[in-house]
């Protein structure tokens, strides 16, 4: 938690989902209620083919769609890949880029991910720019070295609170069933909170959300929320059924009382 920070939770569907999907995605819709949208944001990152008709089921609630990627260009000759306009246009409000997904299998780099993020203001959306350290790297002690040259290299210069979030997301923990110890968890926050108000200013840095995300369950989730400058979770597997997303939401009735 950071004071005066509304936090976020967001559900990364990945290579997930299909028209039938919507039945769960309804129940996520109902689950959010007033009590929840009062105190959590709650966005839902389905495959492309999804997003359109995510958007439309999810009016009028407070429930966001997002999108997983967008290509750095408006549009032009890129064969299967997806503007963040056409995001913009089939009602998403976010896009998640440089995952560690997309780092991996697509060989992105830092500046291929800071394109990306300008791509999505140009669009109107809000960027979700992911950094974490490989397993060998949290070994060998340069965890924080290598978070210091992803946010440098991913975060376009102009960011601003309204327009960014950052997700620390340590590589080893997505999918693992493994996380961080809270302490570490703190340490990493704390450092990018450092780093984004030492480049953008208290105001703007002090106010950008940071999520984390690997391996956020509903046994976790109030742990893991409750750490020092942790904003909200991008949630993966746990994102897909109602009842775990929801109850991931629902710790800050606890944290917040
Ligand atoms: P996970 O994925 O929750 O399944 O570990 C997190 C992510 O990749 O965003």
């Amino acid at each position: 938690m950071t004071p005066d920070i509304r936090p976020l939770v967001a559900g990364n569907w990945k290579m997930n989902g299909l028209k039938a999907s919507a039945a769960e995605f309804k129940a996520m819709i109902e689950g959010y209620d007033d009590d929840l949208a009062r105190r959590v944001d709650l966005m839902i990152c389905p495959p492309a083919t999804l997003v359109l008709a995510f958007a439309q089921m999810a009016q009028p609630s407070e429930l966001a769609v997002g999108g997983q990627d967008c290509h750095a260009e408006a549009s032009g000759a890129h064969t299967g890949d997806i503007a963040a306009e056409m995001l913009a246009d089939a009602s998403a409000t976010a896009v998640i880029v440089g995952h560690s997904e997309r780092r991996q299998d697509h060989d992105e780099r830092d500046s291929h991910v800071r394109d990306k993020a300008k791509a999505a203001w140009r669009a109107g959306l809000i960027a979700i720019v992911c950094v974490g350290e490989a397993e060998a790297e949290r070994d060998e002690g340069v965890t924080l070295d290598r978070i210091e040259s992803q946010l440098k290299g991913s975060i376009p210069d102009d960011a601003r609170a309204a327009n960014l979030v950052v997700a620390y997301e340590p590589v080893w923990a997505i999918g693992t069933g493994r996380t961080p110890m809270p302490g570490d968890v703190a340490e990493v926050h704390t450092f990018i909170r450092d780093k984004l108000s030492a480049r953008f200013g208290e105001d703007e840095g002090g106010r950008m959300r940071i999520l984390y995300g690997g391996s956020v369950k509903p046994n976790n989730a109030e742990t893991l929320m409750a750490v020092d400058n942790v904003d909200g979770a991008l949630v993966g597997g746990a994102s897909l059924k109602a009842d775990d997303i929801l109850a991931i939401a629902s710790a800050y009735r606890q944290i917040m009382g």
